[in-house]
């Protein structure tokens, strides 16, 4: 049994937004490597979260980087005020992006690590001729817009076909798995080579959410 050295994103839109603060804390205070913050527009996905003002809220009590999912059409409007909102990863999505060299290079200009987000329907080929320009790519899981759903199964053959494209092109790539992940499939997520771990319900759903933290970051592979 062997352990990965493999990043935990506890995603706050899991979290209770009327007591935030102590939720930032047990981030704060757990074994977590980044806060993951989704932001969605309601037209790009079919649901509403929160914008800047409360990730900047956010980023005033969190001692860890934020990790930003925009789930937004025309992404590129809002780089800027998401770096100032705070954002050390800025992570776009595939499907909202007409430029998205453009949007790639946008984001590094701002000095952020700069993220592609993928809808389970997208194929991980589409990344080739970018592959070198990305930091980090995030596999969606489940269909964005919700916490709480059923992972879908095909994400591992993603996460092999992702590493084998970015081998030698891009070898310190980051990939991040997103929506249904918790104990029961973190092991078999990182042996298919996943490198950050998005955790929502099963991180503030959970009993004592700081344990569940740190169970993901220390789940043994075979
Ligand atoms: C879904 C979001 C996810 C979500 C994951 O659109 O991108 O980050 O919070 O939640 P869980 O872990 O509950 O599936
Ligand atoms: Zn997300």
């Amino acid at each position: 049994m062997a352990t990965t050295k493999h990043l935990i994103a506890p995603s706050v839109l899991a979290a209770d937004f009327a007591r935030l603060y102590d939720d930032i804390q047990m981030v704060n205070n757990s074994e977590a490597d980044w806060f993951h913050i989704d932001i969605m527009d309601g037209v790009f996905v079919p649901n509403i979260s929160f914008g800047f003002p409360v990730m900047q809220a956010i980023a005033k009590y969190a001692t860890k980087p934020l990790d930003v999912h925009l789930m937004i059409v025309d992404p590129d409007r809002y780089l800027k005020s998401c770096k100032d909102a705070g954002a050390a990863v800025i992570t776009v999505h595939y499907e909202a992006c007409t430029h998205l060299h453009r949007t790639l290079a946008a984001i590094h200009e701002l000095g952020c690590k700069a993220g592609v987000a993928l809808n389970p329907h997208t194929p991980v080929d589409l990344l080739k001729d970018v592959i070198g320009d990305i930091d980090l790519v995030c596999l969606m899981s489940v269909n964005p817009g919700f916490g709480g759903q059923k992972f879908i199964e095909q994400t591992y053959v993603k996460i092999k076909e992702l590493r084998a494209m970015a081998a030698g092109v891009q070898d310190a790539l980051l990939i991040e798995v997103d929506g249904g992940v918790g104990a029961s499939n973190a092991a078999k997520l990182l042996e298919a080579g996943a490198d950050v771990l998005v955790a929502g319900s099963s991180v503030f759903g959970a009993k004592d959410p700081s344990a569940a933290v740190q169970q993901l970051k220390h789940i043994a592979i075979g």
